[in-house]
């Protein structure tokens, strides 16, 4: 289990399936921006301030702060080993089969539990335009989960359902689409900074951390969400051009773009409309996407930020500015869905990697014979989805990624330092900058995130990894390709699915 399966045979499969090679710096960066901004900074607002108050905004920090670090990481990795399959193929090379697989097992969480969680994010600002362009009043029984005051989410099941089905005849954005659906995102966020932040209150700003620094780490668990999806960057190095440069330009510029982005909109949030957390009788939070606080909310006629399930567009209601807070809503409700097509496209690419190389059936990266997509995995991934998204709360969804994802960065950081020492000659093209500070930084900084999500995600993930490990030994550990002295497996490249979201 502690096998490897060694870089340069999946440097060799790489070259010989041979992708097109069409990305530049500035495609990736929009592909990047394209799959970080969505429901984090859209929805999670509101649950960072539960979690925090103003305080918010050095979560902002710490999280973009271990997701930069994290990067480097991930770009000397991705430069060295332009190959598909990111986290889970560089721990493959470097730390085995076994640690391979539970990466590969934790990005499952990252890429479907993500999905999930922005179609709720998604369906909480379609209803809201709905509600208040049409002054109509939808049932909360039929657009929240259970644990939200609701009974089922169909507004964020249907959206998943669709976008498997789009994914399943072969939809995948164009480079074209991508770039039009960042520009509405980032024209979204750029009017509301606009017409919040010149209204500011400084006063909003006290008291900044009404529940300490211990709110304020778990805001940063929580709101590392809103990061999440530069890694899809390094999923698509082969189809880059010249990815030794390309490659560390667009991981870094998209998460620099959008970290700025994030501090002016909380500063806008807070500065306009306060984000004083809701409290119990007894004086403490109520966690967010629990039925207390939705009870609470209620009881106080959803008059608080955090109250809201679609936060800039209410801001900007309470501000003075309804109509535009529909447009904010009308362009969540348009561009959200591209990122949960790229979270699940990214889900049936490691799987079917993970399949490639035998730790899981061959029929999950059977192929489609007329749509030539792997429509078995993707059914399944998406009916899982749609499943999270009808019964979950977004903060819920948003925390289980995060473990996922914070396992899987901390697990490249490991990797980029182990390879220096065991593989100190191999051309870098791009080197992680002081990587014995750098990368323990990373490591550190996604174990301290991890370890500030709540226990009961915590508890999740340990089922998860367990299952994972349950799975493995009865499966991958007996039928993986390397075992079998192949590692250079390439009988289903033929039926690879075509290179994903700009290559089209
Ligand atoms: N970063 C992505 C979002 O905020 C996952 O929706």
């Amino acid at each position: 289990m502690w096998r490897v399966k060694p870089l340069d045979a999946i440097l060799a499969t790489a070259e010989k399936k041979s992708l097109h090679r069409s990305l530049g710096a500035f495609q990736l960066t929009m592909l990047g921006i394209g799959a970080i901004i969505g429901t984090g900074i859209f929805v999670l607002t509101a649950e960072a301030a539960q979690k925090a108050g103003p305080g918010m905004m050095l979560a902002f920090v710490i999280a973009g702060f271990v997701c930069a670090v994290a990067a480097l990481c991930y770009a000397e990795m991705a430069a060295m080993v332009p190959v598909s399959g990111s986290a889970y193929t560089y721990s493959y090379a470097v730390m085995g089969e076994l640690l391979a697989w539970m990466v590969g097992w934790a990005l499952i969480l990252e890429y479907a539990v993500a999905a999930g969680a922005v179609s709720v994010g998604w369906s909480g600002y379609v209803v809201g335009l709905i509600e208040n362009a049409f002054a109509i009043d939808i049932p909360n029984a039929l657009v929240r989960g259970p644990m939200d005051g609701g009974l089922v989410n169909l507004p964020a099941m249907g959206i998943a359902l669709v976008v498997t089905a789009l994914l399943v005849v072969g939809t995948r954005e164009s480079a074209v689409v991508n770039s039009f659906l960042v520009a509405i995102k980032v024209a979204a966020l750029t009017l509301f900074i606009v017409l919040a932040v010149p209204v500011m209150n400084m006063e909003n700003f006290t008291p900044f951390a009404p529940l300490g620094f211990a709110g304020i780490s778990a805001a940063a668990a929580s709101i590392f969400f809103a990061y999440v999806g530069f890694d899809a960057v390094s999923t698509a190095a082969e189809e880059t051009k010249n990815p030794q440069r390309n490659m560390p330009i667009g991981l870094i510029g998209s998460l620099a773009v959008c970290t700025i982005f994030y501090l002016l909109v909380a500063a806008g949030v807070i500065g306009t409309v306060g984000a004083q957390p809701v409290l119990g009788a007894d004086g403490a939070a109520l966690r967010p996407g629990s039925p207390e606080l939705s009870a609470a909310c209620t009881a106080i006629g959803d008059a608080k930020v955090v109250c809201s399930k679609e936060a800039l567009a209410w801001t900007l209601r309470e501000i003075g500015w309804p109509q535009i807070g529909n447009l904010i809503g009308l362009a969540a409700g348009l561009a959200l869905p591209s990122v949960i097509l790229m979270m699940m496209f990214g889900q049936t690419r490691i799987f079917f990697v993970m399949s490639r190389d035998g730790l899981l059936p061959p029929v999950l990266s059977k192929v489609h014979p007329k749509f030539h997509t792997p429509h078995v995995i993707t059914i399944i991934t998406g009916v899982f989805v749609a499943l999270f998204a009808a019964f979950f709360p977004v903060g819920v969804l948003a925390d289980i990624s995060n473990s996922g994802t914070l396992f899987a960065f901390a697990m490249v950081a490991i990797a980029v330092v182990v390879l220096r020492r065991t593989d100190p000659n191999r051309n870098r093209p791009f080197r992680t900058p002081a990587v014995f500070v750098v990368a323990p930084l990373a490591a550190i900084g996604c174990v301290y995130l991890f370890f500030s999500l709540s226990n009961e995600t915590k508890l999740m993930f340990v089922g998860w990894a367990l299952f994972g490990l349950l799975v493995y030994f009865l499966y991958g550990y007996r039928k993986s390709h390397v075992a079998h002295g192949s590692p250079e497996t390439h009988e289903l490249d033929a039926d690879a699915p075509p290179p994903p979201i700009a290559g089209a």
